[in-house]
């Protein structure tokens, strides 16, 4: 099988990579290699390649940069993907898209189903639904998998900056009233290989990790793993706070648990994130 990876500098793009089967041939690629904005190159690139599988782990994902750079967010998470999908149909690959929680208000109390309406609150959000739109309108075949909270030992990401300011502060204060299932990416790396040899049909699916909690639990999940395996000397105070003390440019909803029902009919379950904190704090550690 060959697969053509984009955005594979990205959390999910080097998670996808370490676990990829070496009998299997993947074309990896980053901004400079196929920038996916480009349509001429997209197509030129796929059309020259004829892959079997196209991923898409690029994206637009400063949430709150987006709110000032709405065009450049747009570019990446709507025209991207759009090209994608218009060669993935053309070329006869399968298409795999990546979307987020976000693309909901966080109004609900109950787990998001596949069917629950969109209602994005903030620029990131609504261009990830714009592109969940144009991926689908252009290749029904498409599967895109929302997640939410994406974790790991790559890039930028709340696990890493929680380690670094543990060094670096004595009191953090951190929100407690946003909600959400932290996701690890190797996780959602294994669930889509697994994913290439079945057959599933063209859609939505939520994907995400086994329980929820709000950034204020996570963090302080964090730095007890992160203390127990000795890669901080100190907890710093961690103090709980509403998101109205924590203004940001960006709004981010309140609740955006998924339910992953509809996925776990192919046989899968959750992310273990407890699991896969435990392996992205080992490998900080022994990376740095
Ligand atoms: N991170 C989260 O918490 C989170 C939550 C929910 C959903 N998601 C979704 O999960 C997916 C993977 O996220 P992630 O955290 O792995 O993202 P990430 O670490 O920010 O990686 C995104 C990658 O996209 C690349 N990229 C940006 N513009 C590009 C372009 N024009 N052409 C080609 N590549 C481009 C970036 O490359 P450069 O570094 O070269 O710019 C980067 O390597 C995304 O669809 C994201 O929306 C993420």
């Amino acid at each position: 099988m060959k697969v053509l990876l984009t955005g594979a500098n990205g959390q999910l793009g080097n998670c996808l990579v370490d676990v990829f089967p070496s009998n299997w041939e993947l074309i990896k690629t980053d901004t400079k290699q196929l920038d996916i904005t480009d349509e001429h190159a997209v197509n030129y690139f796929i059309a020259e390649c004829k892959p079997d599988v196209i991923i898409n782990a690029a994206a637009y994902t400063a949430v709150d940069k987006a709110e000032d750079f709405p065009q450049d967010a747009y570019n990446v998470n709507v025209t991207g993907p759009k090209n994608l999908a218009i060669s993935s149909r053309k070329y006869n690959a399968k298409f795999f898209h990546v979307s987020t929680d976000y693309v909901f208000d966080g109004t609900n109390n109950i787990p998001y189903t596949e069917e629950d309406t969109t209602n994005p609150i903030n620029i990131y959000g609504q261009t990830k639904r714009d592109g969940e739109i144009a991926v689908l309108d252009n290749d029904p075949s498409a599967v895109v998998i929302r997640t939410s909270w994406v974790f790991s030992p790559y890039g930028n990401n709340f696990v890493k900056t929680m380690l670094r300011l543990a060094t670096e502060k004595q009191q953090l204060s951190i929100i407690d009233d946003q909600i959400g299932n932290p996701t690890y990416a190797g996780d959602l790396a294994q669930v889509i290989l697994y994913l290439l040899d079945q057959k599933i049909d063209g859609g939505i699916y939520h994907y995400c990790g086994d329980s929820s909690t709000s950034w204020f639990m996570f963090a302080k999940r964090i730095f007890e793993i992160a203390l127990t395996q000795k890669v901080i000397t100190k907890v710093p105070e961690i103090i709980p706070v509403k998101t109205q003390a924590f203004p940001t440019k960006a709004k981010r909803p309140k609740y955006s648990v998924m339910s992953i029902e509809k996925l776990g009919k192919y046989g899968l379950s959750a992310s273990d994130w407890n699991k896969g904190l435990l392996h992205s704090i080992t490998k900080i550690n022994s990376d740095n």
